[in-house]
């Protein structure tokens, strides 16, 4: 009789850009206040990616963490699957210059489109490709650079949201462990909920199209909400009883990180207490498709999971989009540090286009805030008579 392999996570990893946006800078762009962002979202400040960085250069050095966790060599990886709704192109997949970036030669590489739920969805392919014994170690990585298709006039959105990647490395194993029960949703009547209308072939890009504000995300914050509160809770259970589990089995929840009210209900709707759920959004946002990778790697580094512990990833998105799984983690926890030390960002290149070069691409207000962000200087270190650290920045 043969038996089906079991896909445990081997490698875990994650990246976040150097530059932070806070509350208090988007308070200089947009009618809003830090403690109105801070008591409706958690959200105290988001990443924000430097010029030269894009999602497959976040996506890559990621991926080389989790790589080095793993302890593979990157030409072990059979399968690419890179979820993200801010791909570096149309065409090609950011999964093909993320193959390139890694040196790996072997590996089919795509794309997945599932926005914030994009990760599980990942992952829940990458799990059947093992299962079905058509490949015995994926690398699925969700990465986003949020923050160039946000309109920074329009404070119900551009408030939320940030950049930064995760990945894991799955590998086929018959030992008992790794990922149990999967569950994933999709509700069509919530497709122009969340959405960014133009670019695709229903509107292609035009003057008027940009005139008009279509290229960024636009949100129905209210019906968002109550979708992911009513549809958390549920996947995560449908997950978990797929698995053979009842929800106190889980030791930690890794849900998207969107807002910390929404997490508190999914708490409140499986009756378990708030440190069952972790929770990073106050320093990343919601970094979409990337946020539970992030919060995976970042949980594992701090502790929150041991050998043996039961753990759900679940997440909400456009879509309307969910997915849940349930995870047994056979891993030592210790590596994952290792690992991210063994990568800088500065090892990583994703390959450029010979004759070509595009436009700034960080948007002009985004720009103009962080330049000429309010930078408290304490006053022993102003010299009488020199300019200050503010104003040199915005001479230089
Ligand atoms: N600062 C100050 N006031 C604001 C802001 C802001 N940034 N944004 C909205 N407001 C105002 C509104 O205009 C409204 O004022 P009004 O009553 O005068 O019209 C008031 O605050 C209340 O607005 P609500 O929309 O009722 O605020 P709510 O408590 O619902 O919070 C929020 C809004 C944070 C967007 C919430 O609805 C939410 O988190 N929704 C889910 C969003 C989400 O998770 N999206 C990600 C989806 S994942 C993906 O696939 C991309």
């Amino acid at each position: 009789m043969t038996t089906v392999p079991n896909a445990h996570v081997t490698g875990w990893g994650r990246y976040a850009p150097e530059k932070r946006l806070t509350n208090h800078d988007l308070e200089r762009l947009v009618d809003t206040s830090d403690e109105w962002i801070v008591s409706r979202t958690g959200i105290r400040e988001r990443r924000v990616a430097a010029a030269h960085e894009t999602t497959a250069s976040m996506a890559a050095v990621a991926s080389m963490r989790a790589i080095r966790t793993a302890g593979i060599d990157p030409d072990e990886i059979d399968l690419i699957l890179l979820a993200t709704l801010t791909p570096d192109y149309w065409m090609p997949s950011t999964a093909a210059l993320v193959k390139e970036a890694i040196g790996n030669t072997r590996a089919a590489a795509m794309d997945v489109s599932a926005a914030c739920s994009g990760f599980v969805y990942a992952f829940s392919t990458a799990h059947a490709y093992i299962s079905a014994g058509i490949a015995r170690h994926v690398l699925v990585i969700g990465a986003e650079l949020l923050t160039r298709f946000l309109d920074y006039s329009d404070r119900n959105t551009c408030i939320l949201f940030g950049d930064g990647a995760g990945a894991v490395v799955l590998s086929a194993s018959d030992e008992p462990g790794g990922g149990l029960g999967i569950e994933l949703t999709t509700e069509p009547q919530g497709a122009y909920m969340i959405w960014l209308p133009a670019g695709g072939a229903k509107s292609p890009p035009s003057a008027e199209t940009i005139a008009r504000g279509e290229h960024y995300i636009r949100m129905e914050g209210k019906e968002t909400y109550r979708f992911a509160t009513r549809t958390l809770a549920s996947t995560a259970l449908e997950s978990i009883r797929k698995s053979g589990l009842e929800p106190g089995d889980i030791d930690l929840f890794i849900p998207h990180q969107a807002n910390i009210r929404i997490i508190e209900a999914v708490a409140k709707g499986l009756d378990l207490p708030m440190d069952r759920m972790f929770v990073n959004l106050d320093r990343y946002g919601n970094t979409s498709a990337a946020s539970v990778p992030i919060a995976l790697a970042e949980a594992v580094n701090e502790g929150r999971v041991k050998v043996g512990d039961n753990i759900v990833l679940v997440a909400f998105g456009a879509g309307f989009t969910s997915g849940a799984v349930t995870i047994q983690w056979t891993a030592d926890p210790a590596r994952g540090i290792a690992g991210d030390a063994a990568v800088e960002p500065s090892d990583i290149a994703i390959r450029l286009p010979v004759d070509w070069d595009s436009v700034d691409p960080i948007p002009p207000a985004l720009a103009e805030v962080m330049t000429r962000r309010a930078v408290n200087v304490p006053l022993d270190d102003v010299v009488p008579g020199e300019p200050d650290q503010v104003s040199k920045e915005i001479h230089a």
